[in-house]
């Protein structure tokens, strides 16, 4: 039997009847290369994978560019106030197109200058009006499915996904009381850390580890033993991670922002890779993109209820963000390398209040996967 084989059959009892006393998967899960691929295409291609926030490009023109799973993507905001995603492949011998990120009025590829509008519409291509049969009509970037949610960018690859919003309708009441809508991009960057795409979806989803990697950030705030998990579906999964009784109001918070969730942040996963934690006043949120096995790509970035990103309390919760991420990054670097050996025995997992959400995550790959 193939490693990917071996792998479908842990993944299976997921997708009908999870076991009552879950293990974690078997370590090629992780490290499987062949597996890789096979998530590349029947996940990535076909899910809705979220790009970034809507606010990191608020004006007309503004734009960042991004890659999924070798697709040379832009993020645009139009002259009309839309948000496109559209293929960064030039429409003449494939080049790509614009790079980094910025604003401007056209995109022009600089091979051989063939220019392109924040629509995806090319408006120039030099000397082309003498070949026979061009037409600039037919020649504009190649648009994918964009769909914006809670102002945050997916992009659907294949075309081909149910609508996002319905099926994140049971989310709602979790997270709507947190005014999210309201909060402004305050932060982005990117970052490259050496591990699996998937270790990084269980350990920003789960509470098990909150105490004993972060002792000194998180642990005062949200202990392990204050999470509780929320029922979760084939497309989502969510836990709340109640504060410390010793941890002073949260601030700036929205106005409207219940007194029920002002002692508390709900953390939620929209598989397959994008995770975000809706705290009393920060959101943070990380789109996660593969990057060969051992390898994830994070855009992530911090919004906030504020009038600007120079508000007081902007930094000091980056900084916070900054150092709970170097602990993860470091327990994330290290967990690769124990999975890559041939000794490992999957252990089981910790009660649903702190690794439930691990359980979730299995039954989406299982169904994702149960028809490949
Ligand atoms: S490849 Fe872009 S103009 Fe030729
Ligand atoms: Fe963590």
């Amino acid at each position: 039997m193939s490693t990917v084989q071996t792998i479908l059959e842990a993944l299976e009892p997921f997708a009908t009847a999870p076991p009552a006393v879950p293990r974690a998967m078997p370590a090629p899960f992780y490290t499987d290369a062949d597996f890789l691929t096979l998530e590349e295409e029947a996940v990535f291609r076909k899910e809705w994978v979220c790009l970034g926030h809507a606010g990191e490009i608020p004006k007309p023109g503004d734009y960042f560019t991004t890659d999924l799973v070798g697709e040379p993507l832009l993020v645009v905001r139009g002259r009309d106030g839309a948000v496109r995603v559209l293929s960064n492949v030039c429409r003449h011998r494939g080049n790509v197109v614009a790079e980094g990120k910025g604003n401007a009025r056209l995109f022009s590829c600089a091979y051989h200058a063939w220019s392109y509008k924040d629509d995806g519409g090319l408006v120039a291509a030099p000397l082309m009006d003498k070949v026979p049969g061009f037409d600039k009509a037919d020649c504009g970037l190649i648009p994918f499915r964009t769909e914006l949610w809670q102002n945050f960018v997916f992009v659907n690859l294949d075309g081909k996904a149910a609508p996002l919003a319905p099926r994140l309708e049971g989310l709602l009441p979790h997270i709507d009381p947190f005014q999210h809508q309201d909060r402004i991009s305050v932060f982005v960057t990117d970052d490259v850390w050496a591990t699996n795409w998937k270790c990084l979806v269980e350990n920003f989803m789960e509470g098990y580890h909150l105490t004993p990697t972060h002792p000194r950030t998180l642990h005062p705030i949200t202990p392990t033993s204050l999470c509780r998990k929320i029922p979760g579906t084939v497309d989502y999964t969510a836990y709340e991670s109640h504060y410390s009784p010793d941890t002073p109001e949260r601030t700036p918070y929205h106005p409207r922002l219940p007194e029920t969730h002002r002692r508390h942040s709900t953390l939620f996963c929209v598989f397959p890779s994008f995770v975000v934690s809706y705290a009393s006043h920060f959101t943070l949120y990380l789109c996660l993109r593969p990057k060969g096995v051992g390898e994830v790509a994070i855009h992530w970035g911090v919004a906030g209820y504020v009038d600007s990103v120079d508000a007081p309390e902007v930094a000091p919760y980056v900084a916070l963000c900054n150092a709970f991420n170097a602990e993860d990054k470091a327990k994330l670097e290290t967990l690769i390398k124990g999975l890559r050996s041939r000794a490992y025995v999957p252990g089981l997992l910790a009660p649903d209040d702190l690794e439930g959400t691990i359980v979730d995550f299995y039954r989406f790959m299982a169904d994702r996967l149960a028809d490949i």
